[in-house]
């Protein structure tokens, strides 16, 4: 086991004309001994880059990588002591499920009943016993993806990488697999670093998570800290899934209240009276634009609401209404801003509908509309 330590970690690719591109701005990140630490952010963040630095196959352009406070920037992958498990797994197709795991061991010369045993340790917790004989056609995409997994255990590594180990299989598959890799990581006590685009994965999986964000650290923390204390507008929106509503507009006095007020020019705007912790912390920015930020859950239909606090409905119109069971999924707008709201599901909507909605402003966000930084105390 091991900690990594990246301090100020840049990378620039080069081109052939020009200074090259820069694609990761000096990052820093602690991931703790035996931690389970998500990499996670849109398309093209730097996500693979970064993990493919720890590994050793990217060179690093700037800042340090440590394992176990030993800076491995020019140590090569081999020494590194770090398995990495990749999207395309790639197993060797002529050779059974036994030899796909015992191949890097046989490489580095590992005596046979050492290989044998720790073959059949890995195959005992990936549940693969049934498997080691047969080949990787005869096997399905999540068993196939146990194997690489195994390959990477027996190498008894200080570190895992992973990077998007799940993308290739099924949604259904992908739900069993991400289980069997999180209780893996319970038994092994392994250090891993796990790399997906996917922040249901990463809200799952992650002890922490690093979200990125065009080769920068946005935020990094606890999954549920994410959720309810996101740092910015950015992180706001990605974690969660109908994500978070979002108003422009700005904030103004009433009396002792502050209300937001929203940005609307095709109908009557919006107007919501912030409790007194969020007034507080909006205080500086009365007159200025701001946004309000409200979770999909905490929109709720009036009519279901015995109690709404004066200043917290609205009136709006139903979009559409999606019925998904458990809840229906109600797209509102306000004429000026669309959002979400996931209500009862035994409520009926119909499209144009006028709907009056409460919104829940203790769980409300307030962001600088200029910084995109959250303003809530915290
Ligand atoms: N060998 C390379 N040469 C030049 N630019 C590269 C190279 N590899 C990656 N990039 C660029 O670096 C940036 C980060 O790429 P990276 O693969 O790290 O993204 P990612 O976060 O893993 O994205 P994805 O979720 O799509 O896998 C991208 O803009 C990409 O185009
Ligand atoms: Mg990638």
């Amino acid at each position: 086991m091991a900690h990594v330590s990246i301090k100020d970690l840049v990378k620039i690719y080069p081109e052939k004309k020009g200074p090259g591109v820069k694609v990761v701005h000096g990052i820093n990140l602690e991931i703790k001994d035996g931690e389970f630490m998500v990499l996670v952010g849109p398309s093209g963040c730097g996500k693979s880059t970064t993990l493919r630095m720890i590994a050793g196959l990217e060179e690093v352009s700037g800042g340090t990588i440590a394992i176990d406070d030993q800076v491995v920037n020019h140590v090569v992958p081999k020494d590194r002591d770090i398995a990495m498990v990749f999207q395309n797994y790639a197993l060797y197709p002529h050779m059974t499920v036994f030899n796909n795991m015992a191949f890097g061991l046989k490489l580095r010369k590992f005596p046979k009943d050492e290989i044998d045993r720790r073959v059949r340790e890995a195959s005992s917790i990936l549940g693969l016993d049934p498997y080691l004989d047969r080949k990787p056609k005869a096997l399905s995409g999540g068993q196939r993806q146990r194997v690489a997994v195994g390959r990477a255990i027996v190498r008894h590594p200080k570190v895992f990488l992973f990077d998007e180990p799940l993308s290739n299989l099924d949604a259904k598959m992908r739900v069993s697999t991400r289980t069997d890799i999180s209780k893996l990581h319970a038994r092994l006590g392994a250090t891993m670093i796990y790399v997906t685009h996917d922040q249901v994965e990463a809200m799952t999986m992650g002890d922490r998570i690093c979200v990125m964000k065009d080769g920068r650290i946005m935020q990094v923390a606890e999954p549920l800290e994410l959720y309810n204390q996101p740092a910015n507008v950015f992180v706001a929106g990605f974690i969660g899934s109908p994500p978070m509503n979002f108003f422009h507009g700005s904030l103004e006095r009433s009396g002792d209240q502050v209300v937001f007020v929203e940005k609307n020019t095709s109908a009557v705007p919006m107007h919501i009276t912030l409790t007194p912790d969020l007034a507080k912390a909006g205080s500086r920015h009365l007159g200025k634009p701001v946004i309000f930020g409200v979770r999909p859950e905490n929109i709720h239909d009036a009519a279901t609401v015995a109690d709404a606090a004066p200043g917290t409905t609205s009136e709006v119109t139903v979009e559409v209404s999606e019925p998904m069971g458990a809840e229906t999924l109600l797209y509102l707008t306000t004429g000026a801003h669309s959002f979400i709201a996931r209500v009862n599901p035994t409520d009926r909507f119909d499209p144009d509908q006028r709907v009056k909605v409460v919104f829940q402003v203790a769980n409300a966000h307030l962001f600088d509309a200029t910084t995109e930084t959250r303003l809530n105390p915290t």
